[in-house]
């Protein structure tokens, strides 16, 4: 087939998932509870009461997802390892059964010939650290270091690859300033503070993991092409409070070791006087990573607006003046979100322009669409628009390559149709189906399309 991207030789390809949404057996072998168990028991909070107490059962059948990635011809496989299945308190006591869980999940992927990529933190806090504040709190991110150290220490020598934390945007943002995520807080400070801990966990993860000696160590971002809904002054100033919100955040301590200059203008009070930042913070955040993890889906336009809260009392820190607006002419996927595979080029390339030498290489550790699949009366499912949506984003991804932006690998979202948050069970990410009455697993046309893709590399 000649309408295949092709990419470098040792280009990495894989798949991603993450615990919660996923691995069900959420009160086996000691595991205790999370933020999202707490989150998703609650009336009202995910579409349709959906919970992660079964999910995609892969806690049980993991051989058969192994033997899916075999298949399928992946190097790697991105997954994520759940906190409270290692330390079911927060703090204290390790649970050895949770560790086995892993290393058994590890081995099968070797025996496989896939490399394991691991994610330390997929946002299922440990619900014991909520109720001390959480990421509020610089506790958490000393017991996230701890933990790191545990995991390292035991599945240091067989998984390459580690991340520290997925998309801290949505744990500090989603979580304690919209509650549309767990724990479901809507704050100001609160929100603030917590991003400021989860960049310092970050940090102390960072000098955990490389004590015990991995390969490489890196972060992963969910950052935002923020594009302005007219030329206006007023609009581009509110991409320019969108980007801090979304990307500066976290870019600038981490790549720049310093804070947005664009803070204030985007958080007037609410910034000022942050007593949780401390001397130090910024070097322990801005070490060296061996590479930047992205995850991109979408476009976002922003127009300027008025501030949703008048009272600065009230005011939560994604308050920040600004209104997303639909991008024209452009498909959606069914999440909503607009179709426009050049955004990804602009981004990657618009990275390598703000951080230049200070950008370490890059993985794709997310990328992937949410589609109305259906199932054929031949079992199948037909999903083309996900096959174009791979495609053309693969394509857009080699054309910032070919620009000079350094990017080692790609892993679609998701393996599997899981739990997608507040959203349940309705939204299908996968390339495989998941029938969640029988748990059958049905690849997908996308799969297949990905897996000839990855062939074609190989000839
Ligand atoms: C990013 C998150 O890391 C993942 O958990 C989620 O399912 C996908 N985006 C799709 O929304």
């Amino acid at each position: 087939m000649t309408d295949f991207p092709s990419f470098p030789p040792g280009f990495v390809f894989g798949a991603a998932t993450a615990s919660y949404q996923i691995e069900g057996a959420v009160q086996e072998d000691g595991r205790g509870p999370s933020i999202w168990d707490t989150y998703s028991h609650t009336p009202g909070l995910v579409a349709n009461g959906d919970t992660g107490d079964v999910a995609c059962d892969h806690y049980h059948r993991y051989p058969q997802d192994v033997a899916l990635l075999r298949e399928l011809g992946v190097d790697s496989y991105r997954f994520s390892i759940a906190w409270p299945r290692i330390v079911p308190e927060g703090t204290g006591p390790v649970n050895p059964k949770g560790l086995d869980f892993y290393s058994r999940l590890v081995d099968e992927l070797l025996a496989a010939g896939i490399e394991p990529a691991a994610t330390l933190y997929h946002w299922d806090l440990p619900q014991a650290l909520e109720d001390g504040g959480g990421w509020r709190v610089r506790e958490t991110a000393e017991r996230f270091a701890e933990y790191a150290a545990v995991v390292a220490g035991h599945l240091g020598d067989r998984v390459p690859r580690w991340i520290t934390l997925n998309e801290p945007w949505c744990s500090a943002f989603l979580g304690y300033s919209v509650g549309r995520h767990a724990p479901g807080a809507r704050e100001g400070r609160g929100a603030l503070a917590a991003a400021h801990h989860l960049l310092v966990g970050h940090g102390l993860a960072v000098r955990a993991l490389r004590a015990t000696g991995v390969r490489e160590v890196g972060v992963t971002l969910n950052l935002d092409h923020n594009l302005p809904a007219t030329d206006s002054p007023t609009d581009r100033a509110a991409v320019t409070r969108a980007d801090t919100q979304h990307n500066l955040v976290w870019t600038e301590p981490i790549l720049a070791g310093r804070y947005p200059a664009t803070e204030e203008e985007t958080w007037g009070e609410l910034i000022t006087g942050q007593d949780f930042r401390r001397d130090g913070d910024l070097e322990l955040i801005s070490q060296p990573l061996d590479f930047l993890g992205v995850n991109y889906y979408r476009p976002t336009v922003v127009a300027d607006a008025p501030y949703r809260e008048s009272d600065p009392a009230q005011r939560v820190a994604t308050d920040n003046r600004y209104a997303e607006v639909p991008m024209p002419g452009v498909r959606r996927t069914a999440m909503g979100w607009a179709v426009a595979p050049h955004t990804f080029t602009a981004l990657l390339m618009g990275l390598k322009e703000r951080y230049g030498d200070a950008l370490p290489p890059l993985h794709i550790t997310e990328n992937g669409s949410a589609e109305d699949d259906e199932v054929s009366p031949d079992g199948a499912v037909h999903d083309s628009d996900r096959v174009a949506y791979l495609r053309d984003h693969l394509t857009a991804l080699r054309t910032a390559m070919d620009a000079g932006v350094d990017v080692r690998g790609y892993y679609v979202w998701s393996l599997l149709d899981n739990f997608e948050w507040a959203f349940g069970y309705g939204k299908r990410f996968g390339i495989v189906r998941v029938d969640y009455a029988t748990q059958r697993r049905t690849p997908k046309d996308s799969y297949h399309w990905y897996r000839s893709m990855i062939a074609a590399q190989r000839r």
